[in-house]
C-alpha cells in the first residue's frame, strides 16, 4: 500500500530562525492580539512575508452567523492576493495563544486554508514556506503542498 509521508522540521529554539523569520513570527504575535473571536474565543494570527521584504497580517473574524467568519491565514493571504497580486509569497507564519484551550502544539491549519496556501503557491510557481509555532516550536514546511497530499487542484478544471 502506498504511504503518505509529511515532511517538516521541527526547530525548538527561535534563534535558528532567520531576521526576517523572527520579524514574521512576532507580527502573527501581535496581529493575532487583534482577532475577533467572541464565540470561539480561539485566537489566532498569519503573517505573510512578499519577496519584496512586506509583510501582510490576518487574524481570525467571526460572526453572530458563524459559517460567515474566516479564519486568519485566509484573511492574511486574501489580502495580499487583493492588495499586491503581483508580488509571491514567500512564508507565511500562523499562531494561536490561549488561557482556556491546549496550545501544547502549533495550530494546524483546516482544510480550507491548506487548499487556499496550496493554490496560492501553484500560482506563483514558487514554494511557500509555512511556518507553525507556539511559544516554544515551530514546524517548518518547506511548501504548502505538503500540508495537503492528494489535493485537488486548479488543473482539474481545464478542459480535455
Ligand atoms: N481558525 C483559524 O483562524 N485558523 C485555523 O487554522 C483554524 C481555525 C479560527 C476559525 C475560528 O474563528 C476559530 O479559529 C475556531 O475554529
Amino acid at each position: 500500500m502506498p504511504e503518505i509521508k509529511i515532511n517538516f522540521d521541527e526547530i525548538l529554539d527561535r534563534n535558528l530562525l532567520s531576521s526576517e523569520e523572527l520579524e514574521l513570527l512576532n507580527k502573527a504575535e501581535e496581529i493575532l492580539k487583534k482577532a475577533y473571536a467572541p464565540y470561539s474565543k480561539f485566537d489566532v494570527g498569519a503573517s505573510v512575508l512578499l519577496e519584496d521584504g512586506s509583510y501582510v497580517c490576518g487574524n481570525n473574524q467571526e460572526n453572530a452567523s458563524f459559517p460567515c467568519g474566516i479564519c486568519a491565514e485566509r484573511v492574511a493571504l486574501f489580502a495580499t492576493k487583493a492588495n499586491n497580486p503581483q508580488l509571491k509569497i514567500k512564508k507565511i507564519a500562523i499562531t494561536t495563544k490561549s488561557e482556556q484551550f491546549n496550545t501544547e502544539n502549533p495550530i494546524a491549519p483546516c482544510g480550507m486554508c491548506r487548499q487556499v496556501l496550496l493554490e496560492c503557491e501553484e500560482q506563483q510557481k514558487e514554494p511557500l514556506e509555512v511556518l507553525l509555532f507556539n511559544e516554544t516550536k515551530i514546524l517548518k514546511f518547506k511548501q504548502a503542498k505538503d500540508l495537503l497530499p492528494l489535493h485537488f487542484s486548479g488543473d482539474r478544471l481545464k478542459r480535455k
